[in-house]
């Protein structure tokens, strides 16, 4: 049909087509209208609930902080491993609660730059910046030497230092880096350190270990990682497993002393200590990118160890694994006893320290008493929980 023109008053005004409706014009206009604030409205919501889930999740992410305003005012404290990331966070926290805090680090320009960073920050002026090489026996005993010159009692003994996934290398002392850093460095700085913790009591020790646990096995034939080599599945795995495996046995060692000692899982933190991926440079920057959101800050990865440290409510808990400020339940292969005291052992060997307990008797068929069957309950078939002994001296 074709579109007839109906001149409007002969004025020269535009002729409307034919059928035209304007109030039929004005209401499409006004549903045109609507729609868009409808689909503004609507966008917005979406975006509203977009941001507060992630909002929500990111609150998850960082996980709860310590909250409790106890104060620690003149407790003697070593953290080590505290020029950067999560040790770092903790000293500052500690140093804001009145704190006397020994920043044991191996790299002196940083450790200091982080002292004067807190000092500044807290007005605390009781922070000691201290030579340690956890890769180094030498330097473990000399730090513990110094120490002792110096203090005669330790409230608080954080093991917070580590490094993961490095190409295989080997310690002052010839041990794989990780096991020798992450593990056997602690293990003899914490023996070093006992008969000062006793003189505190009630004192704590907090041992930083991973979820990285969860992958880790000890390898009685490779401790060292000498025939097979796996940078995180391996020996960091079997490194932070060895920290959860000594706080549980030395929990036991120190029952009855008002000696305390916990671990914890710091969550998947935005720190340094990924510095030896070896990626190429675009995953590099999209890893940085995500952990962005996706990784807590060291504040947060602070929070449950402050928990630990910190905790009135803790007082006289011992042995346990945390994290996000819970105690979690531990995999059959981080409570097995049987592990636990043959890395005892074996620790002491390597580190040099005298047994603390008697050897194990050894049966008919060469396995020690009570051991050996790699799923925690000893050779009686009795669960073994508890370990009776006497705490020997390590001074
Ligand atoms: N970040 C995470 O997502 C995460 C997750 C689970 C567990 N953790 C654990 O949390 C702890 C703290 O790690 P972080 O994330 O804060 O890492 P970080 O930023 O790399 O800090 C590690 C600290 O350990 C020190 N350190 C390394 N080797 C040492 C040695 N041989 N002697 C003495 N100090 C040494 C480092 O000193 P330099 O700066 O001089 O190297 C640094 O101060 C570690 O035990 C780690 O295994 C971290």
């Amino acid at each position: 049909m074709s579109e007839a023109v109906t001149p409007i008053g002969g004025t020269g005004t535009t002729a409307l087509p034919a059928g035209f409706d304007p109030t039929a014009e004005a209401v499409e206009k006004t549903l045109c209208f609507r729609g868009f604030w409808a689909w503004f409205v609507l966008l917005l919501l979406i975006g509203i609930c977009v941001l507060f889930v992630m909002w929500l999740l990111r609150k998850c992410i960082l996980g709860p902080a310590y909250r409790k305003a106890n104060r620690i005012d003149g407790k003697v404290v070593i953290v080590t491993g505290c020029n950067t990331g999560i040790g770092k966070e903790t000293v500052l926290e500690l140093a804001r609660r009145g704190a006397k805090v020994y920043m044991a680090c191996r790299d002196p320009g940083r450790c200091e730059a982080a002292r004067i960073e807190i000092m500044d920050r807290t007005q605390n002026q009781q922070l000691f910046n201290r030579s340690l090489d956890l890769g180094s026996l030498e330097s473990v005993r000399n730090f513990v030497t110094r120490f002792k010159a110096e203090e005669s009692r330790l409230d608080l003994l954080i093991n917070n230092a580590g490094i993961m996934a490095c190409p295989r290398s080997l310690t002052a002392d010839g041990y794989e880096q990780q096991l020798g850093v992450n593990h056997l460095g602690h293990f003899l700085l914490t023996n070093l350190l006992l008969d000062r913790l006793k003189q505190a009591t009630p004192s704590r020790i907090v041992v930083v270990s991973s979820a990285a646990h969860l992958f880790g096995r000890i390898h009685r034939e490779d401790l060292m990682s000498e025939r097979n080599y796996g940078k995180f599945f391996g020996a960091y795995s079997q490194s932070k497993l060895a920290n959860i495996l000594f706080t549980r046995k030395l929990s036991a060692l120190l029952h009855g002393t008002g000696v305390t000692v916990n671990c914890c899982h710091p969550g998947v933190v935005r720190t340094e200590l990924n510095r030896h991926f070896a990626g190429p440079a675009w995953m590099k920057s999209a890893l940085q990118v995500v952990s962005l959101y996706f990784f807590k800050t060291p504040k947060a990865g602070a929070q449950t160890t402050l928990r630990l440290a910190l905790d009135p409510s803790l007082e006289g808990s011992t042995g346990g694994y945390y994290s996000d400020s819970m105690r979690f339940p531990l995999v059959p292969w981080a409570r097995n006893t049987d592990t636990a005291d043959w890395l005892w052992r074996e620790s002491e060997k390597l580190v040099g320290l005298p047994p603390i307990e008697p050897p194990p008797v050894q049966n008919g068929n060469g396995s020690a008493n009570g051991s050996a069957n790699g799923n925690g309950s000893t050779g009686t078939g009795t669960p073994a929980e508890t370990v009776d002994t006497v705490v020997v001296n390590r001074s």
